[in-house]
């Protein structure tokens, strides 16, 4: 007996990745293979597993990718000081070309002539996941039933019942939320409304700034070449780091973003995050940096964070400009070596003291005690070489005598 063909699909367990897998079958006579990989979602893998075969998939294979998600894509990000448009920390962007890896791998094992995955027509998720497939498997086809299939969603939940797929259990969330340690980000339903207040319903990570404790939590956070690996003294690995800082900053109410952002699709979309985490170690990344790099670095650094953080949501993870741009950043962290104090409270996370080996504040220079080393009688060298503004010359005109 010979088997059809293969397409392996990125499958979350939800309704319309369930729908596709009989969909796919019968619009294309393609066996099924789903994929479903841990990236801090909280869902559980096995029962998504179990759900795939029910829905009619040939295999269904789980993994656990948080490992990789950090050390090759939330890391090099942070190093990077990447996000989108000043805000965005960039959590769903940066999982995609993980998740087009993990497809591509497991095509290739399984022999697979092509992959699917679940995404609109109208979102930034197709494109990054596609870019990620064409740079590291040009010969996979791609299908995308959710942008091709043409079904409200009450002829879904038809043709999923006549399949003897089941409904989704809870009530349905009126809101499209993806999710992984990095971040929660939050989409749709009456957020459309750009006036709309997000209402506390919505959040899931974070507490509202009135529940947060009256009293302020301190935190010693310790980097190394920009990557965080110690809080309080306490070395930790990155899944248990970002797991403990989303919880604690969460629970003071750090971390909500509401953003306006541009798609990359050509549209404005307001879309909510909860990255209490990534919003914590940004903040200390940065403040670091600001003790570490002289001047000119920290100005560069941040053309390149911006640069950095719109290639990752344009999904062009795997292009030469960013391993480029990755050695760039991977020298600048040379000296981003050091302790940042952080204090949360009430929702905001402050910088409140900084240390490094290699700082490059210098005491002597700043202080106006009388340990003062700086030569005050510089600045007349100053004034002379920069003169007066232009055009501000004309209103000083000496009067005529
Ligand atoms: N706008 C964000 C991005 O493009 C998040 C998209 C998240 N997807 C979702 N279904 N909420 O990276």
């Amino acid at each position: 007996m010979t088997n059809s063909a293969r397409v392996i699909l990125a499958y979350s367990g939800g309704l319309d990745t369930s729908v596709a897998i009989p969909w796919i079958k019968e619009q294309f006579g393609l066996d099924v293979v789903t994929l479903t990989l841990e990236l801090g979602q909280g869902r559980d893998l096995e029962e998504a597993r179990q759900k795939a075969l029910k829905s009619g998939a040939v295999g269904a294979h789980i993994a656990d990718v948080r490992k990789e998600f950090v050390t090759e894509f939330v890391w090099p990000a942070l190093r990077a000081g990447a996000l989108y448009e000043s805000k965005y920390p960039l959590a769903t962007a940066l999982s995609r070309p993980l998740i087009a890896r993990h497809l591509a791998d497991l095509a290739v094992s399984e022999g697979a002539t092509a992959v699917a995955h679940g995404c609109t027509g109208k979102g930034n998720d197709q494109v990054r996941l596609e870019l990620g497939i064409v740079a590291l498997a040009p010969n996979l086809s791609v299908i995308a039933p959710a942008r091709q299939w043409g079904m409200s969603r009450e002829d879904e939940l038809e043709y999923a019942k006549a399949r003897g797929i089941s409904p989704p259990v809870s009530v349905e969330n009126p809101y499209s939320v993806d999710e992984n340690l990095w971040g929660r980000s939050i989409e749709a339903g009456k957020l459309e409304d750009p006036l709309f207040e997000p209402p506390e319903e919505i959040y899931a990570w974070t507490k509202s700034v009135n529940e947060t404790p009256n009293e302020p939590t301190y935190l010693e956070i310790e980097l190394r070449e920009g990557v965080p690996f110690a809080i309080d003294g306490k070395p930790m690995e990155g899944i248990s780091m970002i797991e403990h800082l989303n919880e604690l900053a969460g629970f003071n109410g750090i971390g909500r973003i509401d953003h306006l952002e541009n798609r990359l699709v050509g549209i404005k979309s307001r879309e909510i995050y909860e990255a209490p985490a990534a919003v914590v170690l940004n903040i200390c990344h940065r403040a670091l940096e600001e003790l570490t790099l002289t001047k000119d670095q920290h100005r560069f650094k941040d053309l390149v964070s911006g640069h950095y953080a719109d290639l990752v949501y344009n999904g062009l993870w795997f292009t030469k400009h960013r391993e480029d741009l990755d050695q760039y950043v991977s020298s600048s962290q040379r000296f981003v070596t050091g302790m940042i104090r952080v204090k949360l409270h009430k929702g905001t996370c402050s910088v409140v003291g900084r240390s490094s080996p290699y700082s490059l504040y210098s005491y002597e220079q700043a202080t106006y005690d009388k340990s003062d080393q700086f030569d005050h009688l510089a600045s007349e060298g100053f004034i002379k070489i920069y003169g007066l503004p232009t055009g501000t010359q004309a209103k000083f005109q000496p009067p005529s005598s």
